[in-house]
């Protein structure tokens, strides 16, 4: 089974040996904030990489720097579209994410640190679960659609508070049964293909597979705007499109599954900086 497997990679994989190692570059955002694009693996994964890099090195010289100025970054449209939702009030209550929380600003940091346990309903959030929380029992509103509009936007404009700062996720305490399960599907091989995460983003990062160059598959810098589709992207969307790929069934965005598997990726780039929103193609 295995030959089998590593026969379909050979043939996905370029077959002109075409190594494309990760760029020598550095991510100055803005002219002004230095962010850590690759950085000593935390420990936990330090078994499988010693470094761990972001998906911005693996990136074209021009969509790289599209990221590096905010006045480029299709993807801020987005973030100001959330700051004025910020202030805006919804639902029975009457009240505006500002009513509780001042301004955005107040946020920085919190990106960085999930998805996280939350005591109070026992269970791993990721942002955009806190948010529409917060939506349906503080706000009297409607929660918004995983991965959608106003989620998505609203998970970019929380993520460019944090833009520059390490993602510190923990994944110890009552987190770590969540952090397993996600751990388990990121090295479960699926579909026809029978390719793991694993297989492409660890064994394979740096090659290339058809016209693509393989990252590590980290998610420090999401939402990503993809120019692909014109739209920020959630990173449960990411995967469900990677586990499409390799032709299986897949689980929808804001799924248990994906919360284990967001956990537990964002986990293996402690210690890159937050860049969301960024740039992909
Ligand atoms: C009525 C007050 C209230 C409103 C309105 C409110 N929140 Fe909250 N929010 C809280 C409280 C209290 C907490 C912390 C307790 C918890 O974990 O639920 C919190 C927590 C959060 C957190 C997590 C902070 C952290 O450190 O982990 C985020 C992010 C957040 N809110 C975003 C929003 C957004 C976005 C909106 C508007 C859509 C909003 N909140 C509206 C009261 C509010
Ligand atoms: C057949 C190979 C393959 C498999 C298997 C695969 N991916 Fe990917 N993935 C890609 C390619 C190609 C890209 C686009 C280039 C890149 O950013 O690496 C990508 C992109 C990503 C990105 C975006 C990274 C960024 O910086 O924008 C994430 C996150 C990701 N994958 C996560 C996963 C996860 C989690 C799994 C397992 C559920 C998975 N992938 C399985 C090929 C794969």
């Amino acid at each position: 089974m295995k030959n089998f497997t590593g026969a379909i990679l050979a043939t996905l994989l370029t077959t002109t040996f075409a190594v494309a190692e990760p760029v020598d570059d550095n991510l100055v955002l803005n002219e002004e904030t230095e962010m850590v694009t690759r950085t000593a693996a935390p420990a936990h994964v330090s078994d499988a990489l010693d470094e761990v890099m972001s998906g911005w090195l693996f990136r074209g010289t021009e969509t790289r720097a599209m990221q590096a100025d905010d006045f480029d970054n299709p993807g801020m449209i987005f973030v100001e579209q959330a700051q004025d939702t910020w202030v805006t009030a919804d639902g029975s209550e009457g009240k505006s994410c500002s009513s509780c929380h001042d301004d955005m600003d107040s946020m920085a940091g919190v990106k960085a640190t999930y998805p996280k346990w939350n005591e109070e309903a026992g269970e791993v959030r990721t942002l955009q679960m806190q948010v529409n929380a917060c939506r349906t029992e503080r706000m009297g509103a409607e929660a918004w659609k995983y991965d959608k509009g106003d989620a998505i936007n609203m998970e970019a404009a929380l993520s460019s508070v944090s833009r520059g700062l390490p993602v510190n996720v923990a994944i110890d305490g009552p987190a770590q049964s969540m952090w397993e399960k996600g751990k388990e599907l990121y090295y479960t091989r699926t579909g026809q293909l029978e390719l793991s995460c694993a297989n492409c983003h660890e064994d394979n990062y740096g090659n290339m597979i058809r016209a693509d160059h393989l990252s590590q598959g980290q998610i420090n810098g999401f939402p990503v705007y993809r120019l692909k589709n014109t739209k920020l992207n959630g990173a449960h969307s990411r995967f469900k499109g990677c586990i499409r790929d390799t032709r299986a069934e897949t689980y929808k965005p804001g799924s248990e599954e994906f919360i284990a598997l967001e956990l537990y990726v964002a986990s293996r780039g402690n210690g890159l900086s937050v860049e969301g929103p960024s740039i992909r193609n």
